[in-house]
């Protein structure tokens, strides 16, 4: 059966590769089978980026690199989060209901404050802007990284209290869809690949910029005569996800004979990453130069997503009491 799918990702800086096979990748596979809302989260970007002409670029950035890697705006509703208000108003009305015991537990904030973010209002209630984005679409499957699990599961709570305190089936309870099977793609110092430790390889990172990147990923002082494991190393778990089986057997076996250096291998990943993303880098020079384009995919999406909103909202208003004179759909 076709289900509602729904994901957003925050436009909080340029993509990177642990974005494409962690989370973009999946949403794109998606399309075609689901009815599926991928939206840019700008709201949620507020809580970390306060620098309007950064946001909005950034905000561009996402979808060209959506669009340029295979994203189809007539296959899926693709829009801005801050083109549907109705999520904001939403997010209000589930904060009524959230008691502030349960925003304690995020684990989320916590991280992010001992990283060095200001403990704002935003960033505290963050997962429930984040519930009202997967309830206002009635959303079946939510797919998303395991970091994201806890938000998924304050969502299927405050849906639960809203339908319970109002005596009605308000909101639908989402499911979680966590993509297992994909590992934590390490960044070049090899920690988790992440725009908050400036260890990452951009989607669209070319020539020199690529090639200094590749070079500076972290091995270990093994010398080039002598055999190596590939499962420990850095290069090699990047070559993983582009290279087919066979290749990485021939790799992994060139690893543990010896006289292969990490040298070898990371003119081997340059070239894969050169040529994986080829394309999709070809498309997004082109969609460069359309940015009308850009903001009609934006506008279309905006008013699909609107619309459905809508629908999941009026009756929560009603059963609410609340009393609106006008239409904002
Ligand atoms: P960042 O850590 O760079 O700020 P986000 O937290 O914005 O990335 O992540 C956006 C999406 O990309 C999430 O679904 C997340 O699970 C996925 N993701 C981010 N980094 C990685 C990584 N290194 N490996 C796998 N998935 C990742
Ligand atoms: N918090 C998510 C992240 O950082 C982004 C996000 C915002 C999201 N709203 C969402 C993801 C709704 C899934 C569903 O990656």
């Amino acid at each position: 059966m076709r289900k509602t799918v729904l994901s957003g990702i925050q436009p909080s800086g340029k993509l990177h590769l642990g974005n494409y096979f962690g989370a973009m990748r999946q949403h794109i596979e998606m399309q075609a089978e689901h009815d599926a809302f991928y939206f840019m989260a700008n709201y949620h970007t507020l809580t970390s980026l306060q620098n309007g002409p950064e946001l909005r670029q950034n905000t561009i950035d996402v979808v060209l690199d959506y669009l340029a890697l295979g994203l189809d705006p007539t296959k899926c509703t693709f829009f801005a989060q801050s083109d549907v208000p109705q999520v904001t108003e939403l997010a209000w009305i589930l904060g009524t209901l959230c008691p502030v015991s349960l925003m304690e537990k995020g684990v989320a904030y916590k991280d992010k404050v001992a990283n060095g973010l200001a403990a704002n209002i935003g960033l505290f209630t963050y997962p429930i802007l984040q519930a009202a984005d997967i309830l206002i679409y009635n959303s079946d499957i939510v797919p998303v990284g395991a970091d994201q699990k806890q938000n998924i599961e304050f969502s299927r709570d405050l849906a639960q209290k809203l339908n319970f305190t109002y005596e009605k089936e308000l909101l639908k309870i989402p499911e979680p869809h966590i993509v297992e099977s994909v590992a934590i793609v390490p960044g070049v110092d090899g920690r988790k690949m992440s725009k908050s430790y400036g260890n990452t390889i951009l989607i669209f990172d070319e020539g020199k910029a690529l090639k200094e990147k590749v070079m500076k990923i972290v091995t270990d002082a093994t010398p080039l005569e002598d055999p190596k494991n590939p499962d420990t190393c850095n290069v090699f778990a990047l070559i993983k996800l582009f290279a087919s089986t066979e290749k990485k057997e021939e790799i992994a076996a060139k690893y543990r004979a010896g006289g292969y250096g990490y040298g070898h291998a990371k003119k081997e990943l340059l070239g894969m990453i050169t040529e994986y993303f080829a394309e999709a880098r070809e498309k997004r020079h082109q969609l460069e130069q359309n940015p009308d384009f850009v903001m009609d995919v934006l506008k279309e999406g905006g008013e699909k997503a609107r619309k459905r909103a809508e629908e999941v909202m009026q009756p929560i208003r009603e059963a609410l009491g609340l009393i609106r004179t006008h239409y904002a759909g």
